[in-house]
């Protein structure tokens, strides 16, 4: 892996005039951006990721200069009504009932895919083939054949101009870009170890109703796909390796639950009277990962852990230092400087709301806090930045096969109760 992209920033404004040929037309206004070319954004889902996609992507231009200013062109769901409600909601120009129709809209330049991981695949490849920029949640497909299509279509695209974003929001959160940029210059050394957990407990209940993220075939695996794929991907980030290899176990630990008898969004949904049916996917993944460099890692991804509600939590060790992270305490990053001395030495927080801190040059006074929103919009500044440069991404979609591939031999190695299982690492992943 090369060295970090910092947050995508001012020195790519200069680039904005050439927009390429998807981003032309008459400008909208859209707070300091309202002089800029437009980039206008059809997105494809609008329950939990469509309104957190729509505050990035309705805020990014009135907080950030950007050398686009987005527009909230086309969203699309399959019921016409609650899609209309949701245009209203979040501010979205059309609605469309079809994804097929909302990708070859003319007014739309950039795709935003918010639709569980059995869709992610089909639409992407079909808006890239349709001239349209991409963005796409995590993780970036159900398996790692459809992940190297993509990023294959995606490699075409990118000489034509044309960018494919994958969603990981959590390398937007002020603290852990701020980690990054520590260990990049150093300030831990060589590493030793790297700690990730993400710990929820949405599904501690075992009436709790079979939504789409316990099928496998709509979610390609569980709490390994949802939230182990965030912590591969940050591991990695953060590290600046990709890993070697990993040994892990996955667990169903309610294995039939009622089925859905309403609408099922985000976490949640209406459970139908008496039927249930069969959960096909983990329910938790503990695994042990090699980076090339010799640190080692431990993983934890689980909807079991009672009390957490969205824990993500990091812990780096170097021969220099250690960083620490909780998400449930976004705007902290703990660290501790191994090279001053033991006698008034430990753990410092350090308050991530400076204005030379990543992404806080368009925000409040230091201490006025941001929050898990926050890191939307700064996607939505990033992957216009991207867009106006034209250049690759970061995370690209070479950079999601690489967790794919990741998920992939985890749940291979589960298989096999746990036999290390190397990791072929994407040439092109940053
Ligand atoms: N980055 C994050 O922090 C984060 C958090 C949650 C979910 N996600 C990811 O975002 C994606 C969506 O998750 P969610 O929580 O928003 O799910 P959700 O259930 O809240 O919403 C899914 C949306 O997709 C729509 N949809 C499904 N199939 C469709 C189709 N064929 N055509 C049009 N619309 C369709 C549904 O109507 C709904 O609007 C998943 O890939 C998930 O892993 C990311």
């Amino acid at each position: 892996m090369g060295q970090p992209q910092q947050p995508e920033g001012a020195e790519a404004d200069a680039a904005a005039a050439g927009t390429g040929t998807v981003a032309t037309g008459a400008a909208a206004a859209a707070g300091a951006t309202a002089s800029r070319p437009p980039l206008r954004v059809g997105m494809v889902g609008y329950a939990f990721m469509g309104a957190a996609h729509s505050q990035g992507w309705r805020t990014a231009g009135r907080v950030f200069d950007l050398p686009l200013a987005p527009e909230l062109a086309a969203i699309c769901g399959r019921d016409a009504d609650a899609v209309r409600a949701a245009a209203d909601r979040h501010g979205w120009a059309a609605a469309e009932t079809d994804w097929r129709a909302l990708i070859t809209r003319d007014d739309v330049d950039l795709v935003d895919i918010c639709t569980p991981g059995d869709s992610h695949a089909e639409i992407a490849l079909a808006a890239l083939a349709a001239g349209k920029h991409v963005l796409c949640e995590k993780p970036l497909a159900n398996t790692v054949a459809e992940a190297e299509a993509m990023t294959r279509a995606a490699e075409r695209a990118l000489a034509r101009g044309q960018i494919a974003m994958a969603g990981f929001n959590y390398r937007r959160v002020p603290a852990t870009a701020l980690a990054r940029r520590m260990v990049a210059e150093g300030r831990l050394g060589r590493l030793r170890h790297v700690r990730v957990a993400y710990l929820q407990d949405w599904l501690v209940d075992p009436e709790a109703p079979l939504t789409w993220r316990l099928r496998r075939e709509q979610a390609g695996s569980g709490a390994l796909g949802d939230l182990g794929a965030h912590i591969v991907d940050l591991a990695q980030y953060l590290t600046g390796e990709h890993l070697a290899g990993v040994s892990a176990l996955t667990e169903t630990f309610v294995r039939e639950r009622p089925l859905t008898g309403g609408a099922a969004r985000g976490l949640s949904a209406v459970s139908a009277d008496g039927t249930t049916g069969r959960v096909t996917v983990d329910d938790a993944a503990v695994f042990t990962g090699r980076f090339p460099s010799g640190a080692l890692a431990t993983f934890e991804a689980t909807r079991y852990a009672t009390g957490r509600k969205n824990a993500l939590r990091i812990e780096l060790n170097g021969e220099r230092g250690s960083l620490a992270f909780d998400l449930e305490r976004l705007n902290e990053l703990s660290y501790h400087d191994a090279t001053e001395p033991d006698s008034h030495n430990g753990f410092r927080r350090i308050l991530v709301t400076e204005p030379d801190h990543p992404y806080l040059d368009g925000w409040w006074p230091p201490g006025h806090g941001l929050g898990y929103e926050h890191t939307f919009v700064h996607q939505a500044r990033d992957l216009v930045h991207a867009v106006a440069a034209g250049r690759s991404p970061e995370p690209s979609f070479a950079d999601g096969l690489q967790v794919q591939r990741v998920l992939a031999a985890v749940e291979e190695s589960a298989g096999k109760n746990a036999v290390y299982t190397p990791i072929t690492a994407v040439p092109n992943a940053a």
